[in-house]
């Protein structure tokens, strides 16, 4: 295997592709329906910090902006040039800030941020384990955080995707990523998985999925989401 630093650089090429393509704008409309139920269970007070692991466009630290007018939103990633984009974009927006980091290495002090998500990104992580423990060290004592990936062993309709990526990534289960956030400090470790409402097409032609009813299926059986308290 690759060894980390590798790894990471492999990653921060990767996603620069991606931004230059334009394909982070596009996963705003491909993951909200997933991330609204979340953000409804985070219950945010106005005067929160909260920080978004591997930000992409920026569109979720937006979102927590907007219901945090006397905190702040941190959106983090690998790719300098997904957060070279969200800060032109989102330029305007005071209560938000994006800065280039990794996972494993947050460029933050300790005991800062009341909630941490992270958005279909985690099973990209070079170093799982360490990404988990870097969230709870920059978590304030009581703080939660949410991990939320589509790409995980209870749903068999996205196993497919790991021959199309171009970084390697990790096939967990939730009671693999329970055992994650529990030795990395979590309590209150749960799970749940969070169905996609949005209605398949009629036929699919994409590289992602078998046909359209496998992305039907897909949908149905949904996201996964993992929380811990610190
Ligand atoms: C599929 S995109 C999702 C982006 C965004 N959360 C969204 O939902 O639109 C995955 C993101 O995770 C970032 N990423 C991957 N590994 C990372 C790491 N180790 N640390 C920080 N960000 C990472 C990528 O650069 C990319 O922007």
């Amino acid at each position: 295997m690759m060894p980390e630093p590798d790894r990471n650089e492999a990653l921060r090429e990767e996603f620069n592709r991606w931004a230059e393509a334009g394909r982070g704008e596009g996963m705003e409309e491909e993951h909200l329906p997933i991330v609204l139920p979340v953000l409804d269970r985070m219950n945010l007070s106005p005067y929160e910090n909260v920080l978004d692991v591997g930000s992409g466009a920026g569109w979720l630290v937006r979102l927590l902006a907007e219901r945090l007018p006397e905190g702040r939103a941190i959106g983090m990633d690998i790719s300098d040039e997904m957060v070279r984009r969200s800060r032109r974009r989102y330029v305007d927006v005071e209560n938000a800030m994006f800065v280039v980091g990794s996972a494993d290495e947050i460029p933050w002090d300790a005991n800062f941020f009341t909630h941490a998500i992270s958005v279909e990104s985690a099973y990209y992580w070079s170093n799982p384990a360490r990404g988990l423990r870097e969230i709870h060290r920059v978590l304030r004592e009581g703080g939660m955080a949410w991990i939320l990936i589509n790409f995980y062993f209870e749903n068999p309709h996205s196993h497919q995707w790991a021959g199309h990526f171009a970084t390697p990534a990790h096939l967990f289960g939730a009671g693999e990523w329970e055992a994650l956030f529990r030795d990395a400090g979590f309590t209150n470790i749960a799970h749940l998985q969070i169905p996609d409402p949005t209605p398949a097409p009629e036929s699919y032609a994409g590289r992602w999925f078998q046909d359209a009813a496998q992305l039907r299926a897909f949908r149905q059986a949904g996201a996964l989401l993992v929380h811990g308290t610190k």
